[in-house]
């Protein structure tokens, strides 16, 4: 069996400074970055395969989007994905616990949000569709 995991990492990022909690701010686009990479080890074209990652600021708040082509998340799940411990993953790959966990550094500590959305993008003249995460933080928290 051949196994390649060629994506393609597209980067937008603009200067933000909101640096008081670096590491658990770190954890939190690791966290995005995992989930997104997990959902395209399922795309079989690797030119289907896309992570797009942009940053910036407006005058109240910094803007982190973190977009994948792996397919988007199921509607009927869409509002139980940032739960403890849930997982659509085999129990050797995940426990659930990345995103409940992202939500709470982000909320608790950053006093922001997480939203997410499926999304399509066009690469190649072909529609690929995927889940896109932004993490919104105001300026002064
Ligand atoms: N980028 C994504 N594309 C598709 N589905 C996603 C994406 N990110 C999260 N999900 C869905 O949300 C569920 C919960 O994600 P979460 O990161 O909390 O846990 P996990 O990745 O399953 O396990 P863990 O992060 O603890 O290793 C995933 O199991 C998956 O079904
Ligand atoms: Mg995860």
């Amino acid at each position: 069996m051949l196994v390649t995991n060629s994506i393609t990492v597209e980067k937008n990022i603009e200067h933000i400074r909101l640096f008081n909690l670096k590491n658990e701010f770190i954890q939190v686009i690791l966290n995005l970055l995992k989930n997104a990479v997990d959902a395209l080890i399922d795309v079989f074209d690797d030119d289907e395969k896309f992570i797009i990652i942009e940053a910036y600021q407006d005058e109240a708040n910094a803007i982190i989007t973190i977009s994948d082509t792996g397919g988007g998340i199921p509607v009927k799940i869409m509002n139980r994905i940032f739960e403890p411990y849930f997982t659509t993953k085999h129990q050797s790959q995940g426990t659930g616990i990345g995103l409940f966990m992202s939500m709470e550094i982000v909320s608790k500590h950053m006093k922001g949000f997480i939203g997410v959305d499926n999304i399509e993008i066009k690469r190649n003249g072909t529609y690929l569709t995927g889940a896109s995460f932004r993490i919104t933080i105001p300026l002064e928290y």
